[in-house]
């Protein structure tokens, strides 16, 4: 209480300070930052504008080294003071090694704010910054919904949407008033470790849920009580690793970087995005971090990004160490801060903020540069409202973790559920069946939740929910505990009790096994081999020899081969990486209670040696033959059965020709012809038939997931213009090309002529 009151007369003194009086404040809120961000900026020393680029890991300002394991967390004075006071950090992220309740990150980010505004010449709040990528993963308690993959499966923005408000809610609950996301990645490498953060591998589907994702989490006031700041990251092209290794090469050409990538970032842009994670690694061979064209031409002046452009972690160090484009640090921070970076995320000291000063004391860095970066920096802290309320009371969030949250979790479980094979309709089981439930993800949380959960690789059992249910509770619950037996796999990689597995599963009725990855973040979730590990599949081999049918559940944040296995399950279940509600919804799924209606968004491959994205072109389905016959993924981008089926008819387009400003409208009919009731994500593809540059073979332009009945016929209408048949030429200019397109719903199909004048 008494912070509150020290905080609120601060804030009095800064108002007075940069406004003298309220009668002398414009109308115009922008206009009232911005003064307010030139007077600030005026009265800065060099020094004190270089910490305010400085961004530091939590653990920088703690007792201990920096990465050591600890069980509290305590603040080191000598720390505090030199980085806080005399080099005036301006950011602190993430979070020690465990999660924090609301009540603890309010403690310890009220010491640091308090810290600051006492004993700082300018009293400049703090920033802090988290990466709550699936809910307020970091804070104890909160509600950890699916991944971004299973997000991008349900089809749906307005569940992206909501659980982006939720996870504002609670990352503001905990005091952080600055969230590393959306992430806005195009994963064109399947097998790239963090798959399962993006939302696919499509274009389209990413902004929409990407932008759906930002206005949730930002809103058009990221001051709000109930709102935070976003950051979309990782500019530019960081989802298409050549060999899907995190951080591997980018070898790409520059009109598919704007193609393929760059349109979620243009388009949340536009939407407001206030702040830019660059990616870590290289694209043809030049390091984000010191791209000149790609931060400041492209993303600064091109896009006319106004916001700040944040280094990631400890990249200035790689350029130096791994990247070999400068030969040390200092020349790292110069070509880092001249190629238009605004903060760096050099978390562990001071480093960064002396060599800067010194730069700019040199002459080579220009103060103009500094004073952009940090008046970027002061606009987004007015924005985030941390100067009127850095420490915002526990008592303004009450619905934290609420009952109504945790259901929507449930419900965004549940609609990303995506069944990729019913052999005989085995599913759904009956309750009264006796079923072998085994699989090392059977019984574990951390398994449906994977990295970024609690602690950043998601390993640690001990801060799981323990009200939560695995797969194996949640079966129980439905199918009732006499009906459940269970074999416990003793490892993903090595051991899995496969002989007690087989034993058992003579007792059942049917088995359900859950395979699945350990769970783990960024470059420690590399895989040497794309296949699901062999014991695994050794597994799924022997339960099938037992004769007894095998439900294959697959909790995996990537596609994992499946080839050789799949021929011996009577169905599979995607689950992708579901969250703390992921084993209920499955188990729900299972047994009937939910009609699965989730889509894959991506294309899942067959074999680790034919890596295809749906909108590959021609070129790469060439046979032995050489005919183009040879695209045979797994299961296709946007595949995904029911309980029920649907038949698509009655495909009409209002007009044959279009010219560049006219709208072509388009019908369809869709029907349940089946006996239940379900959701469909109806989708249109539009093929070029011919193009300069050579065309994908398809690619997802509108879509809308619809709820029918039994019998029920519904006519969606989709509207499609000159711009959606847009590509980017080999000049790097979009544009649209005279002559006839292939429009593709379900299994409808029609074509129409665009005419350019
Ligand atoms: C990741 C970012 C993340 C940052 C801070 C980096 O290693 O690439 O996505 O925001 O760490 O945790």
């Amino acid at each position: 209480m008494r912070n509150r009151q020290l905080y609120s007369i601060l804030f009095l003194f800064i108002s007075f300070f940069f406004l003298s009086c309220e009668s002398n404040i414009p109308n115009d809120r922008e206009q009232i930052i911005n003064d307010r961000v030139d007077s600030l900026i005026a009265l800065m020393t060099l020094e004190e504008k270089v910490g305010q680029m400085l961004n530091l890991g939590l653990p920088a300002l703690l007792q201990g080294e920096f990465y050591s394991v600890r069980d509290t967390l305590i603040f080191d004075t000598s720390k505090v003071n030199k980085l806080l006071i005399k080099y005036g950090a301006g950011c602190i992220q993430n979070l020690g090694n465990f999660p924090l309740t609301p009540q603890q990150w309010r403690y310890y980010i009220g010491y640091i704010q308090q810290t600051v505004l006492e004993k700082t010449r300018l009293k400049i709040p703090v920033i802090y910054g988290i990466d709550a990528v699936h809910g307020a993963n970091y804070t104890a308690g909160s509600v950890m919904f699916p991944h971004n993959i299973n997000l991008a499966a349900t089809f749906e923005p307005e569940l992206a949407y909501r659980a982006a408000e939720i996870t504002a809610y609670e990352v503001k609950a905990s005091c952080i008033f600055w969230n590393y996301s959306p992430v806005l990645d195009i994963a064109r490498h399947s097998f790239w470790g963090r798959v399962y953060e993006t939302f696919g591998e499509d274009t389209y589907l990413t902004r929409q849920m990407g932008v759906a994702q930002l206005k949730g989490l930002q809103g058009e006031d990221p001051s709000a009580k109930n709102k935070v700041l976003a950051c979309g990251k990782h500019f530019l092209g960081y989802g298409a690793p050549l060999n899907g290794k995190d951080r591997f090469p980018v070898i790409v050409t520059e009109y598919m970087l704007r193609q393929i990538h760059l349109p979620p970032f243009q388009e949340a842009i536009e939407e407001g995005l206030l702040s830019i994670m660059l990616s870590g690694g290289t694209i043809n061979g030049i390091p984000s971090h010191a791209d000149h064209f790609l931060v400041t031409d492209l993303l600064k002046e091109e896009l006319g990004f106004k916001g700040v452009v944040l280094a990631d972690w400890g990249e200035l160090d790689i350029l130096y160490r791994i990247h070999k484009v400068v030969s040390d640090e200092r020349e790292a921070v110069k070509d880092c801060i001249l190629s238009g970076v605004d903060m760096v995320m050099e978390p562990y000291d001071e480093s960064f903020a002396v060599h800067l000063t010194d730069l700019v004391n040199d002459g080579e860095v220009p103060v103009s540069r500094i004073d952009d970066a940090v008046k970027r920096i002061l606009y987004l802290k007015y924005k985030s409202g941390v100067f009127e309320d850095p420490v915002p009371g526990l008592d303004l969030y009450p619905d934290f973790a609420s009952e109504e949250s945790n259901a929507m979790n449930l419900q965004i479980a549940r609609e990303s559920i995506t069944l990729l094979k019913n052999k005989d309709h085995i599913l759904p089981l009956k309750k009264d069946l006796k079923v072998l439930v085994t699989g090392p993800a059977s019984s574990s949380l951390n398994c449906l939740n994977g990295g970024w959960s609690r602690t950043w690789s998601g390993e640690d059992t001990l801060y799981n929910d323990t009200e939560k249910f695995t797969i194996l509770e949640a079966i129980k619950n439905q199918a009732g505990n006499s009906n459940v037996f269970f074999s416990r796999a003793v490892d993903y990689d090595h051991e899995i009790n496969i002989d007690d597995a087989c034993r058992k599963a003579a007792f059942a009725d049917v088995i359900i096994a859950c395979l699945g990855e350990k769970p783990a973040a960024e470059k420690f979730n590399d895989i040497e081999d794309p296949a699901l590990p062999g014991i695994q599949l050794k597994l799924i081999e022997k339960l099938s020899k037992t004769g007894k049918p095998v439900i294959l559940l697959l909790i995996e944040g990537r596609p994992r081969i499946i080839r050789e296995i799949e021929p011996w399950a009577d169905a599979v279940l995607m689950a992708y990486l579901p969250g703390n509600e992921g084993g209920t919804a499955l188990a729900e799924i299972l047994f009937g209670e939910f009609n699965p209606c989730g889509k894959l968004p991506y294309t899942y491959p067959r074999y680790c040696g034919s890596l295809w994205t749906y909108d590959h072109t021609l070129l790469e389905e060439r046979n032995m033959d050489f005919n183009p016959d040879g695209f045979s993924p797994q299961y296709e981008f946007g595949y995904g059965l029911s309980y029920t089926s649907f038949q698509y008819s009655d495909l009409v387009l209002h007009r044959d020709s279009i010219g560049t400003d006219d709208e072509l409208t388009i019908e369809v009919k869709v029907s349940n012809t089946g006996t239940r009731a379900g959701k469909e994500v109806v989708m249109l593809f539009v093929s070029d038939e011919v193009a300069s540059v050579s065309p994908p073979v398809k690619k997802l332009k509108r879509f809308e997931k619809i709820d029918l009945y039994p019998g029920q016929t519904q006519k969606i209408i989709f509207k499609i213009d000159s711009n959606d048949l847009q590509f980017v030429n080999s000049e790097n200019k979009w544009i649209a090309e005279e002559g006839y397109f292939t429009l593709q719903i379900g299994d409808q199909k029609a074509r129409f002529y665009l005419s350019v004048n």
